[in-house]
């Protein structure tokens, strides 16, 4: 069950899984070359004379913001024009354009809603939950098909679809159920199941009605690390009331601009806290390192999902196809088949053309739709059984011992069991040796 709840989830959501990986990995690219480019302030540089240093550049100065990469930005109208640049906060000089980078706002929309608004986010909503889903399912199977948690790191064997995809799910399934889970809390945030209002503080208590006090001097900015700023607006110069909206990564308040002083503050809550946290654990932003990790793990993602519809269509291809099968009622020869990805069904469709070519009249069917009255005119059984997992059952089987167990008498006609496996795994043809353990304990011949 947890292997076909595993696959159906994922070929009905692989291209959107594929798709969400591979931008996600794409802009923890931009993400990296973006932190790799920015010029920060330096350690020592307070928000006082950043600000001072980018207003002598623009007198005519709105805001300054700093973004997660560190980056630092200006806003500013000059002769009544708007003008906007990333500054050097060394010099407080023009440095490059403060447009958003369209290949960042391409990357986004993709991975965000695939272009299709409020339809599009619901979507990748959607795939993020299906990515925790077949983040544990894939979890348990691969525990099972490894032989326990103790061989988590031991070497895979099989087909090389099937092998690379469990081989990259066990590094990146750190990573896929943190990137799933974050997502999620971002996308109810979006939708408002989660609503956590930003930092924000009344009216401004009375400022002192003075202006054009120095930034450089201003108490409030020079005890401010520039590292830690988030946003600084500026007031209107000519108006005594306004006053300096400060945004730090530790909450919001006013500066005064006739006295330099704080004049109220308001700290982050735990839950701003928290969904600050949850975007940086999802985008990396500022986290250059993380977004090496979360790109790798999104590439693991995207090769999980091509590959994970590589081992459905290999198991499709070996479909069984089983031409002239004889009906149930009138076989004299069964041939139960045991098989997970199809290839002892091409061994049992060899078998049963030969024996019908000897004039045996051949029913094949899968060892889990086995029951004694079904063949009323059987004089043999044959088994084809193959070993899955650490010795268990493949799915075409599963049910048969518990079957077989309940049956009071055994079948008349004789059976024979031929076990398929790979001497590789530590219980070698296990499955079939428990079949042939259990046909003896109830006495089939
Ligand atoms: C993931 C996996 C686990 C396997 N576990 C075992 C095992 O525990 N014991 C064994 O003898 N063979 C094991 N095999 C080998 C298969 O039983 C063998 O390749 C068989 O021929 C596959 O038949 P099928 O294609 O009909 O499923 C395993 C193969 C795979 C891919």
């Amino acid at each position: 069950m947890m292997r076909n709840f595993h696959r159906w989830v994922g070929l009905v959501l692989s291209l959107v899984l594929f798709v969400a990986a591979l931008s996600g990995t794409a802009l923890s690219v931009v993400n990296v070359l973006e932190a790799g480019r920015a010029i920060r302030p330096a350690s020592t540089q307070t928000v006082a004379d950043l600000a001072a240093r980018v207003q002598v550049a623009h007198p005519g100065l709105e805001q300054i913001r700093r973004a997660p990469s560190g980056q630092v930005s200006a806003w500013w109208f000059d002769g009544g024009q708007p003008g906007s640049a990333v500054v050097d906060p060394a010099t407080g000089r023009d440095f490059s354009s403060a447009d958003p980078d369209p290949v960042r706002r391409w990357f986004t929309e993709v991975h965000r809603s695939f272009f299709l608004g409020d339809s599009g986010r619901i979507v990748a909503a959607s795939g993020a939950f299906a990515m925790l889903l077949l983040a544990v399912s894939g979890t348990i199977l691969a525990v099972r098909r490894l032989g326990g948690w103790k061989r988590w790191i031991a070497r895979l064997r099989g087909p090389l679809a099937g092998r690379l995809h469990t081989e990259i799910a066990r590094v990146a399934v750190v990573g896929l159920v943190l990137s799933a889970v974050t997502a999620l809390w971002m996308s109810a945030e979006t939708f408002e199941i989660l609503s956590i209002d930003e930092a924000s503080i009344g009216a401004a208590p009375s400022p002192s009605g003075r202006t054009g006090f120095p930034l450089r001097e201003m108490e409030a900015l020079r005890a401010l690390p520039a590292s830690s700023l988030r946003e600084l607006s500026f007031p209107a110069a000519d108006d005594p009331q306004d006053v300096y909206v400060l945004k730090t990564d530790r909450g919001v308040g006013y500066v005064d601009q006739g006295s330099g002083k704080l004049l109220g503050w308001q700290g982050l809550g735990f839950w701003q806290r928290v969904s600050e946290t949850v975007y940086m654990l999802h985008t990396a932003q500022g986290a250059p390192v993380l977004g090496i990790f979360l790109g790798a793990m999104a590439l693991g993602a995207a090769v999980l999902s091509a590959t994970g519809v590589l081992v459905w269509l290999a198991g499709w291809r070996n479909r069984p196809r089983i031409p002239a099968n004889a009906p149930a009622a009138r076989a004299d020869t069964v041939v139960m088949v045991g098989s997970e990805n199809g290839s002892t069904w091409g061994f049992a469709a060899t078998l049963a053309s030969a024996l019908r070519s000897a004039g045996h009249r051949v029913h094949v069917a899968p060892m889990s739709a086995f029951h004694p009255s079904r063949y009323p005119h059987a004089q043999r059984y044959l088994i084809l059984a193959a070993t899955y997992g650490d010795g268990d059952a493949p799915s075409s089987a599963k049910g048969f011992l518990g079957r077989l167990g309940e049956l009071r008498v055994p079948p008349s006609a004789p059976v024979a069991v031929l076990g398929f496996g790979d001497r590789g795994f530590p219980s070698f043809c296990g499955y079939a040796h428990d079949v042939d353990a259990q046909i003896r304990a109830i006495g089939w011949r």
